[in-house]
């Protein structure tokens, strides 16, 4: 059976990598892409993963993928489409820790 296609945006750190770290761990072949903006950080995250998982049955592959940008997420489904016709998983991630401030202030 073909493994499944994996986007995980926002993936180089965090959340997003440890989502990486889990599905590499995993029994189930997968294609993971490491979607990130950074493509240095993308490759290091990539590099990290396959350093600590060198048996893994998943597939590695970066994808810039900025978010906040329309023309890289048209460019990201381009990429998906053409190479894999599919896309499984959306794993949504990207965002800022703690965007919201605790902090209110009150006024009359
Ligand atoms: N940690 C928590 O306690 C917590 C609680 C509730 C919700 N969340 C949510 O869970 C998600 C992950 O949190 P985290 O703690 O893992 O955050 P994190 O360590 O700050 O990592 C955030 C990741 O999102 C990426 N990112 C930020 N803006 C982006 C954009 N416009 N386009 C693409 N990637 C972008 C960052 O990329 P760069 O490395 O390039 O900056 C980084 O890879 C966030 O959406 C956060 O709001 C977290």
């Amino acid at each position: 059976m073909a493994s499944k296609v994996v986007l995980i945006t926002g993936a180089n750190t965090g959340i997003g990598f440890q989502i990486v770290r889990a599905l590499c761990s995993s029994s189930q072949a997968y294609e993971i892409l490491v979607g990130g903006r950074s493509s240095n950080k993308v490759q290091d995250a990539i590099s990290a993963a396959e350093n600590e998982f060198p048996d893994t049955k998943s597939k590695l592959s970066p994808i810039q993928i900025d978010i906040e940008s329309d023309d890289s997420i048209n460019k990201a489904f381009s990429q998906v489409q053409s190479k894999y016709g599919k896309l499984d998983i959306l794993v949504n991630n990207a965002g800022m820790r703690g965007g919201v401030s605790d902090e209110r202030t009150i006024t009359d």
